[in-house]
């Protein structure tokens, strides 16, 4: 049973991957700490656990954030997918088939924060938000090409220390393409 609340603690639920998890939690808890050491969630990984690398980045309602820039407490019933959800049964998702066909990794400890953003990528990038690099954004230019430097620019918040970016530029492409081919939209 979670131990009671006190004036440092705090009783919440959090919502990772379709499940629920009430525990109690120190309130300067982060949300990487609370799904690694907590929920034994260790796909997502610590880096720099200040912001810098994003190794920790989850998905928070469908939207990027770093995990250790998160109180656990405030992510409180928000939808949170960690790598461990994106699969669905035995079938990956296709950003983790594209990262294994193209060998987007090396060591792999970037790995799952890479992943997590280039889902949020691919989606952002469908709805037509522009990045820093976008060359026409307003709003009847319509959704900008994908490209290698759009990728790039959108997946700068994921550093990789194997230097694995070709493959990983490749990778999330592919699957930016396999997704346009699915839904009847662009990537390119
Ligand atoms: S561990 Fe969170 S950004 Fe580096
Ligand atoms: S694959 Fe090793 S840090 Fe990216």
């Amino acid at each position: 049973m979670a131990p009671a609340p006190t004036s440092t603690s705090s009783a919440v639920t959090l919502h990772v991957n379709g499940e629920k998890y009430p525990l109690s939690v120190d309130h300067r808890t982060t949300l990487l700490d609370a799904l690694r050491e907590r929920l034994d969630l260790t796909g997502t990984k610590k880096g720099c656990d200040q912001g810098q690398c994003g190794a920790c980045t989850v998905l928070i309602d469908g939207r990027r954030a770093v995990a250790c820039l998160q109180l656990a407490v405030a992510a409180e019933g928000r939808e949170i997918t960690t790598v461990e959800g994106l699969a669905e049964g035995e079938r990956l998702h296709p950003v983790q088939q594209a990262f294994l066909d193209l060998d987007g990794y090396q060591c792999g400890y970037c790995t799952p924060g890479q992943i997590c953003s280039a889902v949020a990528v691919i989606e952002e990038h469908a709805a037509g938000w522009p990045s820093a690099v976008t060359g026409d954004v307003r709003p009847e230019a319509g959704v900008p090409p994908l490209t290698a430097e759009e990728i790039r620019e959108r997946m700068s918040g994921n550093l990789c220390r194997c230097g694995a970016y070709v493959n990983i530029v490749e990778a999330v492409a592919r699957a930016a393409g396999a997704r346009a081919a699915r839904t009847g939209g662009s990537a390119a």
